[in-house]
């Protein structure tokens, strides 16, 4: 009976014993250590590892004083230079959300950008518009881009059909709608707002909503005239 105490007691303490030596001060010998010890860093803390004294020497990191966020690097291109970026933009939303988005875009009748570039701002969202709208919609908006009359694309409409707004364009080109997807990956916020900004004033007859309310049957002569007279004075 004596004996059998002795036995539990030992082996109790031996696994206690065992149990506890493993720790962070006295590592057992371990494959990687990298994937215990994890040299990866919070992103302004200095580098340093649990289970060596070796000083990082990465020279990035060493010019950084140990720390391992970095700026970014030369000819990084800022994403959102004209801070303009919509922070719904990036939410998923249901069919409901969606739709009063786009209604509420609608009574947006100017764009968040200085208003002393307009001209400036609409000229590069023509060139923004020629590459990356026009093979559907058309250089002069009537929905008759080559892929349209190539009869490989349909259902493209007139800008002189729709009812829009500088607001309603820019929401469509971040959420797209039905058959149109977004361009929010292939256009920067401020150039979002530039080329809606030359839709509405080369194909709807200027920014301010004036034109839009006219009766259709007007509008839909009215794009070829009111195209020349737009961007004539940014030349
Ligand atoms: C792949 C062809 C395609 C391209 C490229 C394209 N669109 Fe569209 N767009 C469509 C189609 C199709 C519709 C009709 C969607 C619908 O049924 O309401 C549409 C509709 C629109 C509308 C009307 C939306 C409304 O509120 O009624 C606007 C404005 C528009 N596009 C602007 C643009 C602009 C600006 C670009 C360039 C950044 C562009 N689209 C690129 C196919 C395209």
């Amino acid at each position: 009976m004596t004996k059998n105490i002795i036995k539990i007691t030992a082996i109790l303490g031996f696994a206690a014993i065992s149990l506890s030596s493993c720790s962070k001060e006295n590592p057992p010998l371990v494959y990687f250590p990298d994937m215990y010890y994890p040299v990866a860093y919070d992103p302004l803390m200095k580098a340093e590892d649990a289970y060596s004294t070796h000083e990082n020497e990465i020279p990035a990191f060493v010019k950084n004083n140990g720390a391992t966020g970095l700026g970014p690097v030369n000819g990084t291109v800022v994403h959102d230079k004209d801070a303009v970026a919509d922070v719904a933009a990036n939410e998923r939303m249901t069919p409901d959300q969606y739709n009063a988005g786009y209604e509420e875009s609608k009574a947006i009748n100017a764009s968040p950008l200085n208003p002393a570039n307009q001209a400036k701002d609409i000229e590069r969202g023509k060139g923004l518009y020629d590459k990356t709208c026009s093979a559907c919609h058309g250089t002069g908006g009537d929905g008759q881009g080559p892929i349209v009359v190539s009869g490989a694309y349909a259902g493209v409409p007139k800008y002189a059909d729709r009812q829009i707004t500088v607001g309603s364009v820019h929401y469509v080109l971040t959420n797209g709608r039905n058959a149109m997807g977004s361009y929010a990956g292939q256009l920067t916020p401020g150039d979002r707002w530039r080329v809606a900004m030359y839709v509405m004033s080369a194909f709807k007859g200027g920014i301010a909503p004036a034109a839009t309310t006219a009766a259709p049957a007007a509008a839909v002569s009215a794009p070829a005239a009111s195209t020349s007279v737009t961007t004539s004075p940014q030349k």
